[in-house]
């Protein structure tokens, strides 16, 4: 039997604040190919945003229209699409996540992490009292899942969004 070829998308894996939108923005402009965000089409659908969903909701609520979302991405090409931080919590999607396309994890630095979600209050996980003592748990519970799912790993912390933009298109 042939393997059939993988469809012809991009996929952003990584922590919150790793820079998945930006550069999947960059990517799209670079390749022509259409950014699909996540975060903002589960957003647009629900007309809320994602803290209030967690807040009406809760967040079992939220991973399953991140499932139903990717679900829905299947047999679509010439995507950039970027992905929430917790996607990889749930075995399903990181079954989907692979059939999509080619998984780029971006990785930096908690540091670069913790002053990017203090300046963004659309984060609710990291709402907490103590938001490194959260971004170190759930990096520590992550960081396999994403290696997991991810056909190559790029640590952003030395490079510009371009730099990492060229990166990807170099390695893909
Ligand atoms: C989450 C990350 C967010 C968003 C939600 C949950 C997470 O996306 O999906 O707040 O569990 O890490 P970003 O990675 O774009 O911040």
């Amino acid at each position: 039997t042939v393997a059939s070829p993988r469809p012809l998308n991009i996929v952003l894996v990584g922590f919150m604040a790793t820079g998945k939108t930006t550069i999947g923005r960059i990517l799209s402009k670079k390749l022509g190919f259409q950014f699909v965000d996540c975060d903002h089409e589960i957003e647009k659908q629900q007309g809320m945003k994602i803290t209030e969903i967690f807040k009406t909701q809760g967040e079992e609520a939220f991973r399953q229209m991140e499932t139903d979302f990717l679900q829905s991405l299947a047999s679509q090409s010439k995507l950039i699409i970027s992905t929430g931080g917790g996607v990889v919590g749930r075995q399903p999607n990181r079954e989907i996540l692979p059939t999509l396309g080619y998984v780029v994890w971006l990785h930096t630095k908690k540091q670069v992490i913790f002053d990017r979600v203090m300046s963004n209050s659309n984060r609710p996980l990291v709402q907490t009292e103590d938001p490194m003592g959260t971004i170190k748990a759930l990096l520590k519970v992550r960081k396999p899942l994403y290696k997991e799912v991810a056909d190559i790993q790029i640590k952003t912390h030395k490079l510009t969004f371009d730099e990492t933009a060229e990166g990807i298109i170099d390695t893909a």
